[in-house]
């Protein structure tokens, strides 16, 4: 078998030799129907037929993985692809620290594995779904094709994790498995399996935000996954975190994109007040503190996957060498078990918030969410950097943890971005302040008219300065049915 090399002979383009595993290779294919069905009834709405030009992976070599194409989307390959195996790999952490990286799933630790394999691959085809009426308001074949091939990639993501369930988790993965194309994103009596992915995305602005803010929440995620114990779910993590900094990457440029269209368009209006909204939505473009609450918005929802600041299912999950921190290899200064360290919690405390000690091992949700913020900061301040080289006077700020939260410490209070506590009638005045409100979803929704001649770009989002795969703003990206 080579591993680096995909085999795209089968009906699953795969590099974990399916052809010499008989039982697997026979599931996949069984769920291969199902799988293509919910593609065409939740895949993206109205370009099932249009082809599309998407990289597709074909080798997991990271110099040179991926080929460009036109494709029609029911047609991509979707494939199974593991990062190549480390020789002698250890268990980088946790009571297992430094045997032998497992095989097959240790018995102990089934159920905790399954479920985390589950909740993963729930979030992937949740943010097709998320996204799949996009298209009809691309403003441009550029950005069309962005879209799709984030969404084709969610989808690949689904088959990674459900190969994981196949392989290494019986009858209870097939179940699984099939649970996961029956689940839709918003539904009220089989939702998604977290909040932010039964939330609309309404927009593309809420899409570049998604992606910056809940695709950065994924790759968190999968970093601390990719540490993993359990060898097959740790080289799966390694190829799609590959995929994933595209997605990041779109959402990252997509709202500098807004910003610099924004800002270019006041400069040109000789308008410098950003609060003048008025003023700059009668430009066509999207005002600066709109773009902030979009932000708003968005980063609190993320900040909710990570789930509760003090945890049991955390720490277990350390302590079994099933999930690690972000990028432990590269961390020093403890001894990767953290049975008696501690780590610094922000609480709740008779009204006010407090840093508190807390067992280190309980705090891991608290500890990937911080990590995850000064990951986000990085891209707010290269926004930051647009706004300034227009000599404009506003900033684009990450909310702070307390607001608008859902789950968690501060799920019980209200607080401004700031971090201030406010009381409910004090929110209930000011939170349209804060996160879009009708007014903002009517402006931009007028906005969102489709630009699909080749080359051509909507009035509020800025060209990209380079294309993909070496082409021009001006390629024909996607050719419509
Ligand atoms: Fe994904
Ligand atoms: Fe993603």
């Amino acid at each position: 078998m080579n591993i680096v090399n995909v085999d795209y002979d089968g009906l699953i383009p795969n590099n974990v030799g399916l052809n010499s595993d008989a039982r697997v290779k026979r599931a996949l294919e069984k769920w291969h129907p199902g799988y293509i069905n919910w593609w065409n009834d939740m895949g993206p709405d109205g370009f099932q037929e249009a082809l599309v030009y998407l990289r597709t992976a074909v080798s997991v070599d990271p110099k040179g993985w991926a080929k460009f194409d036109y494709v029609r989307m029911p047609e991509y390959r979707w494939g199974i692809l593991l990062a190549p195996q480390v020789e002698d790999r250890t268990i980088p952490f946790g009571a297992h620290k430094g045997e032998k990286a497992w095989q097959e799933v240790p018995g102990e630790y089934r159920a905790l594995l399954r479920r985390l394999i589950v909740i993963q691959g729930d979030t992937e085809p949740a943010s097709v779904e998320q996204q799949r009426h996009l298209g009809k308001t691309a403003p441009s074949l550029y950005d069309l094709r962005n879209l799709f091939q984030v969404n084709v990639e969610e989808g690949r993501h689904l088959w990674a994790m459900v190969y994981l369930l196949h392989k290494y988790f019986g009858s209870e993965g097939r179940d699984e498995a099939d649970a996961l194309l029956e689940r839709r994103s918003g539904d009220a009596d089989t939702p998604r399996m977290l909040g932010a992915f039964n939330e609309k995305t309404p927009d593309w602005l809420s899409f570049f935000m998604f992606t910056y803010f809940t695709d950065r929440d994924g790759k968190m995620q999968l970093e601390a996954q990719a540490q993993s114990g359990f060898d097959p779910l740790s080289r799966t993590c390694r190829f799609m975190l590959t995929e994933e900094a595209h997605h990041m990457f779109v959402g990252e440029t997509g709202v500098t994109r807004v910003i610099e269209r924004t800002c270019e368009a006041m400069k040109n209006a000789g308008i410098d007040d950003p609060n003048d909204i008025a003023a700059v939505r009668k430009l066509g473009v999207i005002d600066l503190p709109t773009i902030q609450k979009k932000l708003n918005l968005h980063c609190s929802l993320s900040l909710d996957l990570f789930g509760n600041e003090i945890s049991t299912n955390a720490a277990n999950a350390f302590h079994s060498g099933i999930k690690g921190r972000f990028r432990e290899e590269r961390l020093t200064g403890d001894d990767h078990k953290l049975e008696s360290d501690t780590y610094p919690v922000l609480r709740l405390k008779s009204g006010i918030l407090v840093n508190e000690d807390a067992p280190a091992l309980s705090a891991l949700n608290m500890r990937l969410r911080d990590d995850y913020l000064k990951d986000c900061e990085l891209g707010v301040s290269r926004w930051n950097k647009v706004i300034e080289q227009y000599g404009i006077n506003y900033q684009m700020k990450l909310p702070h943890q307390a607001f608008h939260r859902q789950i968690g410490e501060f799920s019980k209070i209200k607080a401004d971005p700031e971090g201030n506590i406010v009381d409910e009638t004090t929110w209930a005045r000011t939170r349209d302040n804060y996160l879009p409100n009708d007014n903002d979803r009517v402006y931009i929704e007028g906005l969102m008219q489709p630009v699909l001649e080749v080359g051509k770009f909507a009035s509020w989002i800025a060209p990209p300065k380079v294309g993909i795969d070496n082409k021009g703003g001006d390629f024909e990206y996607v050719k419509l049915a």
